[in-house]
This record gives C-alpha cells, sequence and structure tokens, in this order.
C-alpha cells in the first residue's frame, strides 16, 4: 500500500473489489493543469495504483474501452500506438516516447465501515472535479 504523505482530503475511487488483477481499469474525470483529463486506477501484484490517463508519447488517453494492461497482465499498454509501462511505477518500457513515465497519483486502499475502498489523494496539478 502506498502511504500517502499529504494532509489533502481523499476521493473515494471505488470499492477495491472492483480492481481486479489484470482486469479493467477505474476511470474518474478529472482536470490537469485546469484541463479536461481523466485519470486510472489498477491493481497489479495486489496493490492499487493510480495515473493521470495521458500518454506521455502523444498524450492520448491510453485505455480503449478501460482496458489499459497486456494480455499476460504484466505492463500497462497505450490504446493508440502501443507503448508499454511497468503498472506499478509507470516508468515507459517499450514502444516510442521512451524514456518517459506516466504520472503517479498517490492511493491508498481503506476500510470504510464493512468494505475497503480505493482512495486517491489529489495532489499537484492533478485535481478532482469540483
Ligand atoms: S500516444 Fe501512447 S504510444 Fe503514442
Amino acid at each position: 500500500m502506498n502511504i500517502p504523505t499529504t494532509a489533502t482530503l481523499p476521493i473515494v475511487v471505488c470499492p477495491s473489489t472492483d480492481l481486479v488483477e489484470g482486469g479493467l481499469a477505474h476511470k474518474l474525470a478529472v482536470t490537469h493543469a485546469n484541463e479536461p483529463a481523466t485519470a486510472f486506477f489498477v491493481r497489479y501484484k495486489g496493490e492499487v495504483h493510480g495515473y493521470l490517463n495521458r500518454c506521455p508519447h502523444m498524450g492520448s488517453e491510453l485505455d480503449w474501452n478501460n482496458r489499459v494492461f497486456t494480455r499476460d497482465g504484466e505492463f500497462l499498454m497505450c490504446a493508440r500506438h502501443g507503448a508499454s509501462f511497468k503498472p506499478d511505477t509507470g516508468e515507459c518500457t517499450g514502444g516510442p516516447g521512451r524514456p518517459s513515465k506516466l504520472l503517479a497519483l498517490e492511493v491508498s486502499e481503506e476500510q470504510h465501515g464493512d468494505h475497503q475502498v480505493v482512495l486517491w489523494w489529489p495532489k499537484g496539478k492533478t485535481a478532482p472535479l469540483e
């Protein structure tokens, strides 16, 4: 689990059960540098990770209908030109645009009543919609 280091209020992204290893990403409408954008959240090797949904190659959204993982579930892949990224760090591992990295968001999981939820701790230029 990533430990939040800021004092911002978290956003509840989704129930933890919505994020499955190698499964569909959960997308959220956000702003980045005051422009409309989306973020996505995934589970990889048991941990949740969140990224701005913007490929460093040409700025496209990575996903295709919320699909971001390669078939083997080992990498995130941009649907536009096939750049691949490590799911746990966002580091680009192949395809166009290297060297580069996805913009990581600070996330955690927390028990809320009888279920666990994924939390996003906004900071920097990426913010939740009002
Ligand atoms: S826009 Fe993602 S690989 Fe080109």
